[in-house]
This record gives C-alpha cells, structure tokens and sequence, in this order.
C-alpha cells in the first residue's frame, strides 16, 4: 500500500472498534502515527491499538467519552504531546438512539447532540490550534442526513446534518490557513452499531440498496485516507457519500 500518510500524526475518536477501529488502521498502514479515543471498552482499543503498533507507527489509546466536553479537549491535547503534533482529525464516535417520538427521552436527545455534534466541533476548535498548513478535520457523517426511512431516527438524522451545515461553515475560517474539513457520509455499514445479519439490515438491503449489500469499515476508511491525504487538498466543505447507492 502506499504509505502517502508518512509520519502524519492522527487522531481518530471512537476508534476501539466499527468503522473508528478500520479508519485508524488504514492511516496507519499508510505511515500516519495514530492515537484513538475509546469510552468503555479498554480491552479492545488495547487490542487495536497492539494491531497498529504491529505496523511499525506509533500508537495509543486514550479513555474520553465524547460527550464530556474538557475529556475531548484532554483527548487532543494528550495526542498532540504523545505523538508531537497533530495533522489529522477523524470526528468518527457516534450513537445512534432508535426511538418512536412519542418514547423519545430528552436525556437522549442531549446524548446524541452532545456526542455526534458538539464533541465534533470541541475536538475540531481544540486540534486546530496546533495544525499547521495541509492539517485535516475528517468526520463520520452518516447517510441518514439525507434520508431516514424509518421510524424513530429523526434525532439521530438531525444530528449527522447538522455535520453538513458544520463543515460548510468551518471550511471558511479553516481554509486561509490551509486545513480542510469534510464529512463523509456513509450507508449501512456492518458494525455492532448496525450488524449486517439483523432484521432490520435484511430490510434495508431489499428496500434501499443500489448496490445489494452492507458496506464494510475498510470500505469507509478509503474514502477517509484519501481525504487525508494531499491528493484532496482541494476538497473541503464537501459531504461525501459512500452509501451504496442508500440516498441514490
Ligand atoms: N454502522 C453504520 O451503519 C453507520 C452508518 C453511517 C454512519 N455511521 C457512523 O459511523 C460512526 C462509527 O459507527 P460504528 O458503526 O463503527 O459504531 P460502533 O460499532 O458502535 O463503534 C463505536 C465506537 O465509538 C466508540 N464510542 C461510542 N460512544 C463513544 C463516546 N461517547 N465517546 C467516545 N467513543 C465512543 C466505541 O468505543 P467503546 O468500544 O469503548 O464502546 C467504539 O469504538 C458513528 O459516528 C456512526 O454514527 C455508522
């Protein structure tokens, strides 16, 4: 693989596992030093993180629920001293909460905010302050923002747009000092997020698919390793969807 990441310095939040743990492989195996964020499951970032390290960059896991705003500040600032800068942001955590409005609960509803949007914008403002020219702000988007053809993800869909109209806005105050930021906007893919053997996946593949299949992490991670990379450094403010056809 070409390694046209070498010796970058990354951070990917949500990165034990899913499609966080294969974005954070992919920039490795390209040559970038990669730290990830994890909030419950230390056994497994420990895991990911040996499997990186195993591709002779370095790695760390670093303990930071997205939705505490000073934890995703420490996050970065941990990163940035560990691995010496930072160029790369990947804004991967996310939850998603299924519930009909009527059962929805406002605590959730705070939940979803706070993780899927304001800890996008908290890592973004905290990771800035110490990238240079060429720096990247990456996030995991979802297709939902588009469409939603189900009950019960109206507040899940609202939070991924809300990463549209956020990267649009931050590619103005981003792009005099040569940092771009981007979403990308995935469809189903298998995770323990949204296992491709469910009911619901079954219904998703048969009503909506172009392409008649779950997408996979490493899938997503391409997508993301070039937007990392300098081939797409005239890419910024964009949403980019990698869906399989889901919003087609
Ligand atoms: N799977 C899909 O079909 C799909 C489609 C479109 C978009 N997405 C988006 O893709 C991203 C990753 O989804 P996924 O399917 O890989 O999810 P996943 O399988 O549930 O994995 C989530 C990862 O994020 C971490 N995480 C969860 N909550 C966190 C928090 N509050 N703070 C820090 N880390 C947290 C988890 O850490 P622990 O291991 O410690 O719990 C885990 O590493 C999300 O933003 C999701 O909305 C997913």
């Amino acid at each position: 693989m070409d390694r046209r990441l070498e010796n970058k310095r990354a951070l990917v939040t949500g990165a034990s596992r899913g499609i966080g743990a294969a974005i954070a492989r992919r920039l490795a195996r390209e040559g970038a030093h990669v730290a990830l964020t994890y909030v419950g499951n230390p056994d497994q970032a420990d895991q990911t993180v040996k499997a990186i390290q195993a591709l002779g960059v370095k790695a760390l896991a670093i303990r930071a629920d997205s939705a505490d705003a000073v934890a995703v500040v420490a996050a970065v600032e941990r990163a940035v001293n560990e691995l010496g800068g930072i160029d790369i942001l990947v804004n991967n955590a996310g939850i998603a909460i299924i519930s009909p409005l009527d059962d929805f609960r406002l605590e959730d509803f705070d939940r979803i905010l706070a993780v899927n949007v304001r800890a996008v914008f908290v890592a973004t403002q905290a990771a800035v302050k110490h990238m240079r020219m060429g720096g990247r702000i990456i996030n995991v988007g979802s297709c939902n923002a588009e469409r939603i053809p189900f009950v019960g993800g109206g507040v899940y869909g609202m939070s991924k747009a809300a990463l549209v109209g956020l990267v649009k806005g931050l590619a103005r105050d981003l792009g005099p000092r040569g940092i771009t930021i981007n979403n990308v906007a995935p469809g189903p893919v298998d995770t323990d997020m949204n296992p491709a053997t469910s009911d619901f996946a079954k219904l998703t593949v048969e009503r909506f698919m172009a392409l008649p299949r779950y997408g996979t992490g490493d899938e997503i991670a391409s997508l993301v390793s070039w937007l990392a990379s300098a081939e797409a450094s005239y890419v910024t403010g964009a949403n980019l969807a990698i869906d399989g056809g889901y919003t087609a």
